[in-house]
């Protein structure tokens, strides 16, 4: 087939080549080359007229940008789990298939979440920093005292893939795990896991650690704010692994710095990115990392190899391997 006659897609990132190669070699692929996304107005330029648009976490695809892709646009595959950047129903009206990322990047996430969890616990980031300004001249019976994970109780709010693989870890450090979820796990998933299901409030009042691992709904956006730090223990740490505006950023600032809770470890923030000189960043217990829990080797090759495929399953027509909205396929047909 001549370039001419392969479907035309965008893809607004390099991703790795375990998909990237299957990309380019079945499509005629414009590849955003620049490591900062394009500015929107480059954005909307480069979808006018494709098939397949495989998009990341930092694309919006809403209506003006679908109106912009034209009626041949038939996929957006999004290089993530969380499609919160998609309007979904704007998608399934025109119908477009739209595609994530999940299962490949469920283990790699919560390694990093409890990373996170113990990093603040025990105070790695201020211990380093201590190392690294030569304050180190001798072993100290108060210095960098921190909290104890093993045998603590860790909450797990949104018990979907994510959550359970976090009560999995926790289990290996003798904790007990809660977990809030507006959908029950079933008595035998829970027994496997060790895990109790209790209300919000609840989950809020009995964690040592909150690991957060719900997605971004407008039901969940500022789940966390002052209202709910005041109703967590003193010596509690919030974990952000999900998506940065499920915590107002604010009122994370205010409870850590007046102790209403003793510290976070933020994978996501509000906003995102978070510009160094952000309030939160001059509070010795907050820890901050740029959005890379599922950030390994193997598993970024992976989630590209999943975008590829559903990207040219979407533009054949056929189901999407991880489908977020199937239903698109019956609005096309209607
Ligand atoms: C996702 O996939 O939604 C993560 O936030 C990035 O891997």
């Amino acid at each position: 087939m001549s370039a001419q006659t392969l479907p035309r897609v965008f893809v607004s990132r390099r991703i790795p080549d375990a998909g990237l190669s299957r990309v380019t070699a079945e499509t005629q692929a414009d590849i955003w080359p620049d490591d900062m996304p394009p500015a929107r107005d480059e954005l909307l330029r480069r979808v006018e007229g494709v098939d397949g648009f495989l998009s990341l976490l930092t694309d919006r695809v809403d209506d003006e940008l679908l109106d912009r892709a034209g009626p041949g646009l038939r996929v957006v595959s999004n290089y993530a789990v969380g499609f919160d950047n998609i309007d979904v129903p704007a998608c399934t009206r025109r119908g477009v298939a739209v595609g994530n990322t999940p299962g490949v990047l469920t283990e790699t996430t919560a390694d990093c979440a409890f990373g996170l969890l113990m990093s603040a616990a025990r105070r790695f980031p201020e211990g380093y920093d201590y190392v690294r300004q030569d304050k180190w001249k001798t072993w100290g019976p108060l210095l960098l005292l921190g909290h104890d994970v093993h045998h603590a109780t860790l909450g797990i709010a949104g018990f979907g893939r994510i959550g359970r693989e976090m009560a999995k870890r926790a289990r290996g450090f003798d904790m007990r795990v809660l977990y809030y979820d507006v959908q029950p796990a079933t008595p035998e998933e829970e027994a496997r896991l060790g895990a109790t299901r209790v209300s919000f409030d609840e989950l809020l009042a009995q964690s040592d650690f909150l690991s957060l691992h719900v997605n971004l709904t407008p039901e969940t956006h500022h789940l966390m704010h002052a209202e709910t730090f005041a109703k967590m223990k003193r010596t509690a740490i919030l974990v952000n692994a999900s998506r940065g505006p499920v915590v107002d950023s604010e009122a994370l600032y205010t409870a850590l710095k007046d102790g209403v809770i003793a510290g976070a470890g933020l994978d996501v923030t509000e906003p995102e990115p978070m510009s160094g000189d952000h309030p939160l960043l001059t509070l010795p217990n907050c820890l901050v990392v740029p959005h890379i829990a599922s950030a390994s080797h193997h598993t970024r090759g992976e989630m590209a190899r999943i975008a590829a495929e559903n990207l040219l399953a979407g533009i054949r027509g056929q189901p999407l391997p991880a489908f977020v909205n199937p239903e698109a396929y019956a609005a096309r047909s209607a």
